[in-house]
């Protein structure tokens, strides 16, 4: 029996497939290569916005023609669409060839599941999410240099565009002896580098019964020997301490870079936006980073046409961009979602407006990356090497500390190590270099 799976939206996302792969995998399932010699097609979803949701509706049309050719293929959906009740009505009623729905806390029950919908002819749900966590489940890793590790489940904030909080439910941490277990044993089969992963990582602990913070498990985390690099996503503003400015500059391992979502530049809009900050208050924050760091990179994601977003607002957000000067950041139209209170405001902003904010948010961040990674040209950076580039099989392909993608020339013997880099060249998108060591 061989699987495919196809995977939407975030790294958490990106990291439940590789559980989803483990778990099949443990059960006797092999990966496919194409969709012809597939048996169970998993679709990992992801709704934050509505064109993560088409991306979805589009591959489950074409998978309609190989249920036509081979009935046992099955198809099974998980991930934070089918978290929406709407989405299951919608599937159950129109889109009756889908197999199987499942919730991923439930995921250790998929090859039961697959089982059960060959003998009954109609979708299979198993949507209630089961309270207690997935620990110790098989995780096949899609790199073998760098890994991923859910620190907390869910979230609490409430940002008034945000589905997540509905789809992923209450913000629960992982136990730290849990976690640092993990860690070690990825340190023993040699990863190097570690992902930590939540949607606001720096609320971390605040839930469990004995007191244990982020900043407290990244310093654990840091005395753990063969990791070289520690990385963090995402972290909410509200919630970045001075304890772990501090805790990131002591700890060697801890990479120069902060992924810190901004939304918007416009505090009244952050108001509406429910995210507990204002453009002062942020600003302050980036300083003492800074400060602290000096060569920290900073990204971040921006949401234009927001509901009652004016062009004032606006030029806040492009001034705020400028002031700044993100090294890269992730730009969005704001997308209506069900259920999320920003979707029931009055004041929404037309389309076309919404895409010439856009145009000109991205024009003006990219010439800052540009410039900012023009500046990086003839300097010599530590990259860990993950394989050969995907564009140039003539280059090996890396991440600097402050998260930068670097092409370069070097010996094919450097993947799975740190090299020393020397940039060359710079893309918005990507350096270019050569191995010095
Ligand atoms: N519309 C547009 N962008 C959104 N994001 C979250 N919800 C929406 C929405 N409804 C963006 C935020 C968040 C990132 C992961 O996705 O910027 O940080
Ligand atoms: Fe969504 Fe806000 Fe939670 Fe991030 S912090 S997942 S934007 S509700």
């Amino acid at each position: 029996m061989k699987y495919k799976i196809f995977t939407y939206g975030c790294q958490m996302n990106i990291h439940d497939s590789e559980v989803i792969a483990g778990v099949l995998e443990k059960a006797g399932y092999e990966p496919s290569e194409t969709l012809k010699d597939t048996d169970v097609v998993v679709l990992n979803t992801c709704c934050i916005r509505e064109n993560a949701e088409r991306k979805v509706y589009g591959r489950i049309a074409q998978l309609k023609y190989f249920k036509q050719r081979n009935p046992n293929f099955t198809i099974a959906i998980s991930g934070c669409m089918v978290q929406q009740p709407h989405v299951v009505e919608y599937i159950s009623k129109k889109l009756p060839y889908v197999d199987i729905l499942f919730s991923i806390k439930n995921v250790n029950k998929l090859p039961e599941l697959i089982e059960e919908c060959r003998r009954i002819d109609s979708i299979t749900a198993a949507l209630a999410g089961n309270s207690d966590l997935a620990e110790n489940l098989e995780v096949k890793h899609t790199s073998s240099i760098k890994a991923w590790v859910p620190i907390t489940y869910g979230c609490n904030n409430y940002c008034t565009y945000c589905v997540v909080p509905y789809v992923r439910g209450r913000e629960v941490s992982r136990l730290p002896e849990d976690i640092l277990r993990e860690v070690k044993t990825l340190a023993d089969e040699g990863f190097m580098e570690i992902n930590l992963l939540g949607q606001n990582v720096n609320s971390y602990g605040k839930n469990l019964d004995k007191p244990f913070d982020f900043p407290e498990l990244l310093r654990k985390i840091n005395e753990i020997e063969g990791i070289e690099r520690i990385r963090f996503i995402t972290s909410h503003p509200k919630d970045l301490s001075d304890e772990l400015v501090l805790a990131m500059k002591e700890c060697e391992k801890v990479c120069e870079h902060i992924h810190l979502p901004v939304q918007s530049g416009s505090s009244r809009i952050l108001k509406k936006m429910n995210r507990h900050y204002s453009r002062e208050h942020y600003i302050e924050l980036v300083n003492k980073l800074k400060d602290a760091i000096p060569n920290i990179s900073i990204t971040t994601d921006i949401i234009v046409g927001f509901p009652g977003e004016t062009e004032e607002d606006f030029l806040d957000t492009l001034d705020l961009v400028k002031t700044i000067e993100f090294d890269s950041a992730f730009t969005f139209i704001y997308s209506k979602r069900i259920g999320t209170p920003a979707a029931q405001m009055e004041d929404q902003i037309d389309d076309e407006i919404k895409k010439e904010r856009l145009k000109r948010l991205m024009e003006l961040q990219d010439s800052i990356t540009k410039r900012k990674n023009n500046e990086l040209v003839g300097t010599v950076q530590e990259v860990l090497v993950e394989g050969e580039s995907k564009n140039d099989a003539q280059k090996l392909s890396g991440r600097t500390r402050t998260n930068k993608l670097v092409n370069f020339v070097g010996p094919k013997e450097l993947i799975g190590h740190l090299a020393d880099v020397k940039i060359t060249e710079s893309h918005t998108w990507c350096l270019i270099g050569e191995a010095v060591n």
